[in-house]
């Protein structure tokens, strides 16, 4: 069974490649991310709670997190394994996944430079019901504006502004890169698989590595 964490700073490419991984091993994507702007669109009372955190591209506390996990990997699609797409963002979720008995097989870090991501986010936009994503250049939907699937609108994200994005590379870095030593030292007395792989290449090529090292 296929339980899989991407790992990997904003604008990577974590949601693209979780869309085309779970497509090929037809396994659920689980993104905090989605649930988290879901709970924002929908006005309740956890969306609330997150609106100014995400906007300002700080991290939801640890709790909150594990709780959402929780109740997504109870639901029967889950059985099968799963795929987070990012879910995982401290030392702290990485120690709770554990105690809640939350494996991973894999650990797949996505690698891309600062300056690359800050140009993948200005041209990002994204359909808000499924989080597809598109970008202006590089990954354009067939008719401007509009999601391929349901032909609705396309946003861009309140947290995609270039200061909340150098923001995010900070927090990335202070909070979530120490889970590349995490992940990577327990392979050692472990069956988890670590791959890491160069995200600055073409969406098909990312793909490409991730399945020849899988
Ligand atoms: P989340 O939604 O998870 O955002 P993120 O991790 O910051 O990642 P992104 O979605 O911005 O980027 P991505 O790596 O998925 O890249 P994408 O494929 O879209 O989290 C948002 C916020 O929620 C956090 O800041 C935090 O506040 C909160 N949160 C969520 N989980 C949490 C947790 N566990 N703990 C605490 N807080 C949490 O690609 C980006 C763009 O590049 C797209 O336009 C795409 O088309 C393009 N692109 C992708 N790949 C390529 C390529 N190879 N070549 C060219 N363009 C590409």
């Amino acid at each position: 069974m296929n339980k899989i964490l991407l790992l990997g700073p904003p604008g990577a490419g974590k949601g693209t490649q979780a869309d085309i991984i779970c497509k090929f091993l037809k396994i659920p994507k689980i993104s905090t991310g989605d649930m988290l702007r879901s709970a924002i669109a929908s006005g309740s009372e956890l969306g609330k709670k997150v609106t100014d955190i995400m906007n300002s591209g700080r991290l939801v506390s640890d709790q909150i997190i594990i709780e959402l996990i929780l109740d997504r990997i109870a639901q029967p699609d889950c059985e099968k394994g799963y795929l987070f797409d990012g879910g995982i963002r401290t030392v702290g979720q990485a120690d709770l996944c554990v105690e809640n008995n939350i494996e991973f097989t894999h650990v797949i870090e996505i690698k891309v430079d600062d300056e690359v991501i800050i140009d993948r986010m200005s041209g990002r936009r994204v359909h808000p019901g499924s989080g597809r994503n598109y970008h202006l250049i590089f990954q354009p939907p067939k008719n401007e504006g509009v999601d391929d699937i349901t032909g609705e609108a396309l946003i861009q994200r309140e947290d995609d502004m270039p200061e909340t994005v150098k923001h995010r590379l900070q927090v990335y870095q202070d909070e979530t890169k120490p889970l590349v030593t995490y992940y990577q030292s327990q392979t050692s007395k472990s069956s988890l698989k670590y791959i890491a792989v160069d995200g600055s290449q073409s969406v098909e090529k990312v793909f490409e590595d991730i399945e020849q090292n899988f």
